[in-house]
């Protein structure tokens, strides 16, 4: 059931503005609420769960009063029985949807024969899993590799990267800080004539080459170092003083680079895509005079690939088929690389990972045989190139229905979609309407996320179907019309 609307386009560049009338047809199928939160609709057995639980459970989310149970696909049920298309994925996590039929039985397996050995000793997966991102780094470009790069053989002494495995994004994030402000110590210790092997020497010590820089709307996590270079004051104002030296810098910004990034910055750490800041782009230009001041001033360059690496942004990483000079030295993934199976990885050129020496970094869960056996499993499957393609139909599906919508609802929204792949956003005129967006849609049964301030976020399962994706922007239309009316 599709309601035609007419839409008065005004064209800004005429100095009398033009009028053209189109028709367009915009869904009115899912008006009506269907999944309702108000307090009277809640379940009485929910509310009583509910209200137990927040005696207990720390306060720090403002969750919807539904109890999520189990999912299949794209699809997630709470303990009513409602189902709800889940285009949140988890916050861009279950790259496989929900209930994957075969990670359930690799987990079983592993979970049976060996979940945890600590990193003291060498398990089964953790070295094959590191391989395996280096592998896929070559044949999809990334981390200086162009596409197609022929893998190393196994005769070769190395294959010119490393992998450290961690157990979250942020973790992953804290790591390659430190090994950031490690390798400005080495590279200054030693262009100053001092061992850096000599850790305790003051000299080495009072190196000045500490300095870390960040971009604004930046999201690289909650720990203390990552929590510094994540520019929201909402965020870092509590919790204050942060870790000194880091410097904050406007995103796409490259006039700015050359004052922001000096002799004394040993790390530059950005997202290719934005995520919760709000799904804005690098430029191919501003990744690129990234790398030009870095090398220039011997920093390491860290590209955060948490959200949108591993295929979300339609390529293994964001930066993957961009030219090699607009690569960086690290990038650091967490999120769909088990599928929800907590890991993060940092992956790093060989020149940093020389710093980084026995007892320099470490952690007791990273890279347990079950996490790497799973990521292994979830990675083998995303970089299969049915898959890929598949990823990327989806996306230029959702993206075409996306964009047709600042046409329809142009009071509403913004004329231009955001992002890369599969993580998109649709930004608002009205700040306070993406909150209202993405409660509307969950009471018709689509979870949506918002980002940034302005933002309405779309990462869905990378294998999401067309018929999902029709839903949930029908759903999207449905609602922005109820509001538009409101
Ligand atoms: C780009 C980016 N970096 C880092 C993080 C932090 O990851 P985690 O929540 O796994 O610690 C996130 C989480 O949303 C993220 O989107």
């Amino acid at each position: 059931m599709y309601r035609v609307r007419t839409i008065v386009h005004v064209h800004p560049w005429h100095s009398a503005a033009r009028l053209s009338v189109r028709f367009n047809s915009t869904s009115s199928k899912y008006t009506a609420v269907t999944h309702p939160e108000d307090t009277s609709s809640v379940p009485k057995d929910i509310s009583n769960t509910l209200a137990r639980h927040s005696k207990h459970v720390l306060n720090t989310y403002a969750r919807p009063p539904i109890i999520l149970s189990h999912g299949k696909g794209s699809w997630i049920y709470d303990t009513s029985h409602r189902k709800y298309l889940d285009f949140s994925s988890g916050i861009a996590v279950n790259a496989l949807g929900h209930g994957d039929e075969q990670l359930v039985k690799i987990m079983n397996e592993q979970a049976s024969k060996l979940i945890h050995s600590s990193n003291v000793f060498h398990n089964e997966w953790a070295g094959e899993l590191a391989e395996l991102v280096i592998n896929l780094t070559k044949r999809d470009g990334g981390l200086g590799w162009a596409s197609g790069t022929q893998v190393s053989s196994s005769s070769e002494p190395t294959s010119g990267a490393k992998v450290f495995l961690a157990n979250s994004g942020t973790e992953a994030n804290e790591g390659a800080l430190k090994f950031a402000r490690k390798v400005g110590k080495d590279r200054w210790a030693k262009a100053n004539g001092i061992s850096p092997a000599d850790y305790t020497n003051p000299a080495y010590l009072s190196s000045p080459k500490t300095k870390i820089v960040a971009f604004d709307n930046a999201f690289h996590g909650r720990s203390m170092g990552s929590l510094s270079v994540t520019s929201n004051p909402k965020y870092q104002a509590p919790f204050a003083p942060l870790i000194p030296g880091v410097e904050i810098g406007a995103y796409n910004d490259i006039e700015a680079l050359e004052r922001l990034i000096t002799e004394d910055t040993c790390g530059v750490i950005v997202e290719p895509v934005q995520g919760e800041g709000g799904v804005h782009t690098a430029s191919t230009d501003f990744l690129r005079a990234l790398r030009k001041r870095c090398d220039a001033v011997d920093a390491v360059l860290i590209f955060d690939e948490i959200q949108c690496g591993l295929y979300r942004s339609g390529t293994l990483w964001a930066h993957s088929l961009l030219p090699i000079d607009c690569h960086p030295d690290i990038v650091t993934m967490a999120k769909p690389i088990a599928n929800g199976f907590p890991l993060g990885a940092i992956l790093t050129r060989d020149a940093i990972a020389e710093s980084m020496t026995i007892g320099s970094h470490g952690t007791t869960f990273g890279g347990s045989p079950i996490a790497a056996r799973l990521a292994h499993h979830v990675l083998s499957r995303l970089s299969d190139p049915s898959f890929i393609s598949s990823v990327n139909r989806s996306a230029s599906h959702l993206s075409g229905r996306l964009s047709r919508l600042p046409t329809y609802f142009p009071t509403l929204l913004h004329p231009y979609v955001r992002g890369k792949g599969l993580i998109l956003g649709l930004p608002f005129k009205n700040e306070s309407h993406p909150g209202v967006l993405t409660k509307m849609a969950r009471e018709r049964g689509v979870l949506l996320l918002t980002a940034g301030q302005d933002a309405v976020r779309f990462v869905p399962s990378l294998n999401v179907n067309l018929e999902e994706i029709d839903f949930a922007v029908d759903v999207i239309e449905s609602a922005l019309g109820v509001m538009e009316k409101a």
